[in-house]
């Protein structure tokens, strides 16, 4: 897909204040610095649209970014950063389970995971929420760049086994740096954002 136009229409925090007009939404998820917000700037060929960061922790609201006035990506603030309060956590939790058990207009998840690693536990409860609550979810295995073409296949297997993942979902390879598996990112994508 060739997004043209890409724009921040709120950051929120609250039901109230996610956008109106019934468009598709697809949310990221996964661990903090995993990369949900590069996967987002690659995906549409923009440096900078969503905001990134080495530290982790940098996305802390629920960013909606309208695609081609026909979609939404949902920009979340990854989990499994040592680094935060109780309370923070907690507020973390009850606004990621408001947004992805309550909207309507959500139609997927994009799972990232980090492919140099087994997935963690934060990844297989993550996994295991999603397909509770019946949200379609692609995993993205991310950061391939760091990892050798020829012991990439071998990681994406174990990822697959680690998340005892269902046969008919995908798993598929990705890399921010070098735009590797965009192409198939956004053909398992598309059935989700087109109407
Ligand atoms: P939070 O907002 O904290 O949840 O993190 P995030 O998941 O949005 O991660 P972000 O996109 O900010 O990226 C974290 C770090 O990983 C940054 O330094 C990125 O440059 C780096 N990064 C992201 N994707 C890739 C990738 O595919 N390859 C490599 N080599 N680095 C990546
Ligand atoms: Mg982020």
């Amino acid at each position: 897909m060739n997004v043209t136009k890409a724009e921040l229409i709120i950051s929120a925090v609250r039901p109230e204040q996610y956008p109106d007009g019934g468009r598709p939404e697809v949310a990221l998820a996964g661990r903090s610095n995993v990369g949900k917000s590069s996967f987002i700037n690659k995906m549409i060929n923009r440096k900078n649209l969503a905001r990134t960061s080495s530290k982790p922790g940098k996305t802390q609201t629920l960013n909606f970014y309208l695609m081609n006035d026909s979609f939404y990506f949902v920009d979340v603030p990854g989990y499994g950063f040592a680094r935060v309060s109780k309370q923070e956590r907690q507020k973390w939790g009850k606004m990621m389970e408001t947004y992805f058990t309550k909207r309507k207009e959500l139609r997927a998840a994009v799972l990232l995971v980090d492919l140099r690693h087994p997935p963690t536990k934060d990844d297989i409860m993550m996994y295991e929420f999603l397909k509770h609550y019946g949200i379609p979810v692609i995993v993205v295995a991310t950061k391939a760049d760091k990892v050798p073409r020829g012991k990439q296949q071998k990681h994406a297997n174990i990822a697959r086994e680690t998340l005892r993942m269902a046969d008919g979902d995908p798993l598929l390879l990705f890399s921010a740096e070098t735009g590797q598996g965009k192409e198939e990112v956004w053909a398992a994508l598309l059935p989700f954002v087109s109407g």
